[in-house]
């Protein structure tokens, strides 16, 4: 009730407000106004996320539940997981996937498909990483699997780390385990940009409202300022390499596979081009170009 007396108070203020300015308006009252109109107090879309829909300003936030469409089916009805006796995924996965290498795609659909699918799922899902602390499970491996046991000697599994989750989920059937979205669930170019502050201005010039670009003025940049891309250990040398070899965009995922990564890079010069043509547009001249902007989506 409170709440609806301060509404009806505000549109009350809001019209004698209105009545007062549209009065005796001069010309300086309307530069005010048009000041005001532009550097409004609304909420503006952040990268985090929040103020897309001023209705429901959390909804798409980066740290939100994912969105159940069934109940979940937990094993113990709250954390534990489900179908450890159904098959392995590896034993699906060679019965489904295998197959002899070089067919083409009977809808003649290139690897460009699947690669773009993944930009668009990591644009608007990042819910697989692992929690802390670490769950690890197994992936049962047959034996004698041609990958995994070549030498017939039974007893492999593949590691399987489970999904981080809300901490306070995950405790009784009332309150079964939820897992977070980790990036915005908007398609707001966070790949690109990321979903942060602080990680779009490590990217960013601070000149003529351009992002960093290499000596040759390509993007993207080697991430020498070390944000927290992920960068895991290499297989083949059995360490961690420097975080720096990495290129810089909004993703943590994006250096993952060459494939991804090259998508990136003109998503990241097309928004750029397009920002600075629009700033052309806006301001005329490029020494105008805002010096912290860059692309709302
Ligand atoms: C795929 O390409 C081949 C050769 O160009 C063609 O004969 C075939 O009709 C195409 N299939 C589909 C589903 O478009
Ligand atoms: C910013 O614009 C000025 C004038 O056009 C130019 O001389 C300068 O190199 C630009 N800086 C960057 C980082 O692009």
């Amino acid at each position: 009730m409170a709440s609806v007396n301060i509404l009806i108070s505000s549109v009350i203020l809001t019209v004698i407000f209105v009545a007062t300015i549209t009065d005796g308006e001069t010309t300086s009252k309307k530069k005010e106004n048009k000041d005001r109109k532009q550097f409004s107090f609304t909420e503006k879309q952040r990268y985090d996320g929040w103020f897309n829909n001023l209705a429901h300003p959390n909804w798409g936030a980066i740290d939100s539940h994912m969105t159940r469409k069934t109940p979940p089916a937990y094993s113990d009805g709250v954390y534990m997981l489900a179908g450890q006796d159904r098959p392995s995924p590896r034993k699906l996965s060679q019965l489904f996937m295998k197959g002899d290498d070089g067919q083409r795609s009977a809808k003649n659909r290139s690897a460009l498909l699947a690669f773009f699918g993944q930009v668009v799922s990591s644009e608007v899902v990042m819910a697989s990483e692992s929690g802390c602390p670490i769950e690890v499970h197994r992936i049962e491996i047959e034996k004698c699997d041609e990958m995994y046991d070549p030498e017939c000697q039974g007893g492999k599994s593949i590691p399987f780390h489970r999904a981080g989750y809300d901490r306070k989920t995950g405790q009784s059937p009332n309150n079964p385990r939820e897992q977070l979205n980790r990036v915005t669930s908007w398609i707001d170019g966070s790949f690109i940009y990321s979903t942060s502050e602080a990680w779009i201005n490590a990217m960013r010039s601070f000149e003529n409202g351009t992002l960093l670009s290499d000596a040759s003025g390509k993007l993207p940049v080697k991430n020498t300022m070390r944000v927290p891309l992920f960068n895991n250990p290499v297989p083949n040398v059995l360490r961690t390499l420097s975080p720096e070899r990495l290129f810089l965009l909004g993703d943590p995922r994006s250096n993952q596979n060459p494939a991804l990564l090259s998508f990136g890079n003109p998503l990241l010069s097309h928004g750029t081009t397009w920002w600075r043509a629009r700033c052309v547009r806006k301001k005329g001249t490029t020494p105008d170009w805002p010096t912290r902007a860059v692309p709302e989506s």
